[in-house]
């Protein structure tokens, strides 16, 4: 006779799986009812101590590191395991500390050491001088603007001492700077080697460089000269607009929409792709951000004719609901509309806002002499992407966004795709991974600073919720910390948990979380890099005294 499960075996491990169960109520009913009746300053608290648990989960196992896989504790660098570190998680997560440091009512300490810490780690171990090809597009954004922000709030909040992040950012930004004189076009190549100052070529992409690039480059660029009065990063970075409108006709034929490749030696687009998501998304952020930053007309009106482009081509919505979103046109402006977008798209809701109000809340921008038709229907757009972003996390069962959504178009289902609870979209199986992105509490937090509407908190609170309860692993326990991971599959329940630790977790999504429960933010005096890493907007006076300007129009 074949022996069943023994009785105590059996019993046993149903008690410990009940006991898992309940301790996991336990800890969902504890996250639930301490974020629900929370206040903002409570939720300010909770965001504090996530963040720290993730800092301090890395630097236990990863100091130094670029990259941390929080599950396994493996550990590596950017550019190959022996190599030198970029500062990835450390300098991306810097401005964070800094502001938290500003703000908290209860860590002030640890935050003080977590600035001295890193602070002179980057003055003592950071050196920029490493004999390998780095991404010149992330290696901007992440480590010249997180050192810019540094610089920028370190004064600010008189926090360390601003030149060490200066000077690191000027020996940074010099190895750069050689790529844009790579080619005939002034527009760079991929990659340069920071010790030899050799430009690399995309390797794949018919050696095409990424659209949203080489035009993500332009605040960190302009800032910088801003604070040297050296125009030589502002001109070389901004060069790449003439060829890029001019060889391709780019505001007429192309309706200020562009194709997600570009060929850096002639200026050419390389394939019809057009999107907003991956490779597509921050040509149009740089745009308006630049106008933002130095207030020159010229980049308002780029950025009016690629708005204009993307609600004539690009405008859709799903059904049931007419949720609004941007579809995709993978084979040029009259391709058919594909019904995919990806969570990047998130930040336009922002973006949208901040382009209708200037920054102002938006009582204030409809007085003013510039407001429209068209700046009230960028507003409305605003709103209903936002909604839409936010409606991509409350239809999942884990309340948290997949990577990527088919939007419902009535024709799009495919039987292996799994099907949100309203129905208004679908998850394709190799898109279901969460890596804790930002784009959706960044519109979110642009919202709500802009309308005081306390919908958007309600929203960004029950986000923040989802990411505690569904990104963390174990929180068991007395004294035991929660470590933060990406997720491989939001739909089930239990996520699926990945095993990494993206810096834009500590960089953006925290920080952006962060400010949505501060009070006084002035968001008509700062610009957002596409990192998240704040820069003062630059006053008119001040940029005439060190002689810099736009040199070119259209
Ligand atoms: C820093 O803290 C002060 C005092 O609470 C506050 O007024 C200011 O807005 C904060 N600055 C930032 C950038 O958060």
């Amino acid at each position: 006779m074949k022996k069943g499960p023994s009785e105590k075996g059996f019993f046993f491990k149903a008690f410990i799986g009940l006991l898992t169960a309940f301790s996991a109520y336990l800890l969902y009913s504890t996250f639930q009812e301490s974020t629900t009746s929370a206040s903002p300053s409570d939720l300010r608290d909770q965001i504090e101590t996530v963040f720290l648990d993730s800092w301090n989960d890395y630097k236990t196992y990863a100091w130094g590191y670029d990259v941390y896989h929080p599950l396994s504790h493996q550990k590596s660098n950017m550019y190959g395991s022996n190599g030198k570190p970029l500062g990835w998680i450390i300098v991306d997560a810097l401005d964070t500390i800094m502001l938290m440091y500003n703000s908290t009512q209860t860590h002030k300490q640890e935050f003080a050491n977590e600035i001295q810490l890193v602070e002179t780690w980057i003055n003592d171990v950071l050196d920029y001088d490493i004999d390998v090809s780095v991404s010149i597009f992330e290696t901007t954004i992440r480590m010249l603007g997180g050192l810019l922000s540094g610089y920028y709030l370190s004064k600010e909040l008189q926090v360390g001492n601003p030149d060490i992040y200066l000077n690191k950012a000027i020996d940074l930004a010099d190895r750069l700077l050689p790529a844009f004189d790579a080619t005939s076009t002034g527009i760079p190549y991929s990659s340069i080697n920071l010790h030899t100052g050799e430009s690399v070529k995309n390797h794949v992409d018919d050696g095409a460089s990424s659209t949203a690039e080489f035009t993500t480059l332009q605040l960190e660029f302009k800032y910088l000269s801003a604070i040297t009065g050296d125009p030589a990063y502002w001109e070389a970075a901004e060069a790449v607009y003439t060829p890029l409108y001019e060889e391709n006709d780019l505001l007429h034929t192309f309706h200020g929409l562009v194709p997600i490749y570009v060929y850096p030696d002639n200026a050419k687009f390389h394939g019809q792709n057009i999107r907003l998501g991956s490779r597509g998304d921050s040509f149009y952020e740089y745009l308006l951000k630049q106008y933002l930053q130095t207030h020159e007309p010229v980049y308002y009106k780029l950025y009016r004719q690629s708005m204009e482009g993307m609600k004539q081509f690009l405008l859709a919505k799903s059904e049931p609901s007419g949720l609004v979103f941007i579809g995709e046109r993978e084979h040029g402006l009259y391709g058919p509309l594909s019904p995919k977008m990806d969570h990047l798209v998130c930040f336009m809701g922002g973006l949208l806002a901040m382009g209708a109000t200037e920054g102002l809340q938006i009582s204030k921008a409809r007085e003013q002499p510039f407001w429209d038709t068209k700046h009230e229907e960028d507003w409305n757009l605003a709103k209903s992407l936002t909604r839409t972003c936010y409606e991509m996390y409350h239809q999942v069962p884990s309340g948290l966004a997949s990577e990527i959504v088919v939007f419902n178009k009535g024709n799009s289902f495919r039987p292996n795709y799994w099907k949100s609870s309203k129905g208004d979209f679908f998850i394709k199986p190799a898109d279901t991974h969460n890596l804790q992105r930002p784009e959706t509490v960044e519109s979110i937090m642009f919202l709500y600073h802009l309308t005081k509407d306390q919908k958007y908190r309600d929203w960004g609170r029950e986000i923040f919720q989802s990411f505690r309860i569904h990104t963390s692993v174990n929180c068991q326990g007395p004294n035991k910390n929660c470590v933060f991971t990406s997720l491989s599959d939001v739909i089930s329940k239990p996520t699926k948990k990945g095993d990494n630790l993206e810096s834009f977790w500590l960089a953006e999504t925290l920080k952006y979380l962060y400010l949505l429960f501060l009070d006084d933010v002035d968001l008509s005096s700062v610009v957002f890099n596409t990192e998240a890493h704040p820069f003062p907007v630059l006053p008119g006076e001040l940029l005439t005294q060190k002689k810099l300007f736009t040199g070119w129009s259209i």
